[in-house]
Formats: structure tokens, C-alpha cells, sequence
């Protein structure tokens, strides 16, 4: 990826199936999240579309507004709404489809993938996951290749996490799920730590070094 954690992320103004936009006004004040796919038309983008579909809702819920990207042309995306909606079973389609024909934005983001190839040789898209937060910089992102789906409940717990590291100021360990035991973060002193989180508790490790410190999800 040629965008790194915390860079303030390339704000462009693109074609879409609602019209032309700028991304960051697109974006607003709130958090943003914009994924790509490999083409229109092809089975396992049709299931993901669908998925991310059907849960906008939850991603409304927590403030973020999504944006897809694929190369092809706008109308295509319009056509291509119709099967996806056909086949997931879904009436609604709540977010905007980026169309990028010279590959501009793709290339600046860095998410060819190419191992994969269209039917005229170029490289084609990977499914790329950006997480941006309201200061426009990148909070977390993702790369995955064309035969592999992406988990959006997966995008929706690495959110709920970013969120509660903005701010609540603790971390969430692994395999976390929303409403589980957090950790109080780093950067928080022990004095901070005792105010802001009455009940964690610190484990006793071998090292003897205080630093896991658990608390309830804020
Ligand atoms: C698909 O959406 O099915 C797909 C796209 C590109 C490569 C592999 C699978």
C-alpha cells in the first residue's frame, strides 16, 4: 500500500453512481470507509456488495459513511446494482459506487493487484479496505486478493475497536468482540488509569511489570 497509518488520505473527485464527488465532502465530519473490488460482474464482488448492503445500517450507527471502487464505467456499476440486490435479496443500496476508467485513484492508493488480470491484460483491483477517521487521516486498511471475501463484521469490530481507542483510550486484544474486556492503553499513567477506569484490575505476569491492564468495556 502506498498509504500509510496516519497519512492524511488523497482527497479526489470522482464519478459515481450518485453523481460526481468530492470524497472528503462525501465523507462530512464523521468517519469514512472505502473498499474496492476487482470488477462488476464477477460472483464473489456481487456477494460483498450485497453483505456491505444489507449493514449499512450498523456503519450508520457508528458514524461512518462507506464508498466502493471499480474500475468500470458508471453505468456498469447501475447495472451491476440490480444483480446484487437480485441475489443477496435486498431492496436497498445505500452508498455510491466510485468508477475509475484511467485507474487514477487505484494506482495513488497503491491497490493493483497483478496477479490479476482483465480480459485486455491490465492489472485489476485488489479488495482493499481503507478506514479513515474525521481528521481525514488513515486509522486502519486492509489488502486482500481477488479470491479471498471480505468479513464486514470483521470492518465493523476493527471500527468499534478504532472508535473506543479514539475515544475511550483503551485498546481491545485478540479475537475481541463489542461489549468484551478492553485494555486500559499504554499511554494512560496509573494515576490517569485509576480515575478513568475504577474497576480495571492489572495482572499478575512473571515479569512483574504492570502492563496488562484490563478493564470493562467503556
Ligand atoms: C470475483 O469477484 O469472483 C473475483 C474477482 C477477481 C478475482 C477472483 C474472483
Amino acid at each position: 500500500m502506498s498509504i500509510w497509518l496516519g497519512d492524511f488520505f488523497p482527497n479526489f473527485e470522482c464519478d459515481t453512481t450518485e453523481g460526481r464527488l468530492r470524497l472528503h465532502d462525501y465523507w462530512g465530519n464523521g468517519w469514512g470507509m472505502l473498499f474496492s473490488h476487482p470488477a462488476d460482474f464477477t460472483p464473489v464482488c456481487t456477494t460483498e456488495l450485497g453483505a456491505l448492503a444489507a449493514l449499512i445500517p450498523e456503519f450508520t450507527k457508528r458514524n461512518v459513511k462507506c464508498i466502493a471502487l471499480s474500475c468500470d464505467p458508471v453505468e456498469s456499476h447501475k447495472e451491476w446494482i440490480k444483480d446484487i440486490q437480485a441475489y443477496n435479496d435486498i431492496s436497498t443500496f445505500d452508498y455510491p459506487i466510485i468508477s475509475d476508467p484511467e485507474r487514477d485513484y487505484v494506482i495513488k492508493l497503491g491497490i493493483l493487484d497483478p496477479a490479476e488480470k482483465d480480459r485486455i491484460g491490465l492489472a485489476q483491483t485488489g479488495r482493499a479496505v481503507f478506514i479513515v477517521g474525521p481528521d481525514k487521516c488513515l486509522k486502519a486498511s486492509f489488502l486482500y486478493p481477488g479470491t479471498t471475501g471480505r468479513n464486514f463484521n470483521e470492518i465493523l469490530r476493527v471500527i468499534d475497536s478504532l472508535q473506543l481507542a479514539a475515544c475511550k483510550k483503551v485498546a481491545t486484544p485478540a479475537n475481541w468482540k463489542n461489549g468484551e474486556e478492553c485494555m486500559v492503553l499504554a499511554s494512560v499513567s496509573n494515576e490517569d488509569a485509576a480515575m478513568m477506569f475504577p474497576q480495571h484490575v492489572v495482572k499478575d505476569i512473571p515479569s512483574g511489570k504492570k502492563y496488562i491492564r484490563l478493564t470493562p468495556q467503556p
